[in-house]
């Protein structure tokens, strides 16, 4: 090989590894349709899991017996979460549905959407929650503006250095900001793995533990679709993403949110917002460091 085609071949292979640097920042994508298999297990009670059309759908099962959840295979530091789920239908009351980041070790950050069931006809609560360093009490809770029992809807999490945004549809619900400089603890630091599951929580779901399951009407499916994650995974025990900083996820655009998600999160804190732990001048009679962000949405 002459040495003109050996420095072509150096400036061509140059060139794919600018391509796939700028790959690594691509803009999201729609979620790709995979197998569960692909990316997720059984967590516990695997016959309680139906799988449909290669495993691209699944329904969980809640009876008398037990419950079921599953967890993604991989760890993950940074990135999009997303699932498409379609709640129980009629009557749910009691039962719950969660889909949540968490780290699972002593002291673990974790990133929580809970769905309570309710009385067919009645209106389901989103519950959220962040978790840093094995401190939470930080609920908020929303009605949807939709019935998510009849159609697929789906619910995300971006979660980069600069902040954790909660969507439904693509519509903010819920930013918690990194407030470091406040002295609030961000998770940052240890890898998450993907979770979701139903059981029965009728000790506190529906109006305080008022409402029991009705077992009659058992049993009580949840259906998933979506099972594509884009994250960065890293082992366990890691500190840190071999990739920070140059995936999608990580670039300028997803630093804050623009103006027209900011005025959508107003809308759901105007119009849906039942509780949110920053305004419970009971519970929290200073305000805590973080709220003085969540404020100004
Ligand atoms: C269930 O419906 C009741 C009555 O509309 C409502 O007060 C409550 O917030 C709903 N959700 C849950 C989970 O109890």
């Amino acid at each position: 090989m002459g040495s003109s085609s050996s420095s072509f071949l150096a400036l061509w292979l140059c060139f794919l590894g600018l391509v796939s640097m700028t790959t690594l920042a691509a803009p999201p994508r729609r979620p790709i349709n995979v197998p569960f298999q692909k990316n997720y297990v059984p967590t516990w009670a695997g016959d309680h899991i139906k799988y449909y059309n290669g495993g691209n759908e699944i329904q969980l099962y809640l009876d008398k017996y037990t419950g079921t959840g599953f967890q993604s295979k991989g760890s993950y530091l940074f990135g999009h979460f997303s699932m498409q789920i379609k709640m129980v239908p009629g009557d749910s009351a009691g039962t719950v549905t969660a889909f949540y980041l968490s780290s699972q070790n002593s002291e673990h950050d974790e990133i929580d959407f809970e769905f309570l069931g309710n009385r067919t006809g009645q209106p389901y609560i989103l519950q959220t929650n962040v978790f840093t360093g094995g401190k939470g009490d930080r609920e908020q809770r929303i009605y949807l503006w939709f019935d998510p029992t009849k159609d697929y809807h789906s619910y995300s999490v971006l979660w980069n250095l600069y902040q954790i945004v909660f969507f439904v549809d693509d519509i903010p619900i819920r930013v918690f900001k990194n407030s470091k400089d406040l002295g609030v603890r961000y998770p940052f630091n240890q890898p998450m793995k993907i979770y979701s599951s139903l059981w029965n929580a009728d000790d506190w779901a529906t109006r305080g533990g008022l409402e029991k399951t009705d077992w009659s009407k058992a049993p009580f499916v949840a259906a998933y679709r979506g099972f594509h994650i884009d994250g960065c995974e890293a082992s366990a025990e890691a500190k840190f993403c071999a990739t920070q900083g140059r995936r999608w996820w990580d670039q300028k655009e997803f630093q804050d949110l623009d103006g027209y998600q900011y005025r959508r999160l107003r809308w759901v804190r105007q119009k849906y917002t039942i509780y949110n732990y920053c305004t419970d001048r009971s519970r929290y009679p200073t305000m805590l460091p973080e709220c003085r962000r969540d404020r100004d949405v």
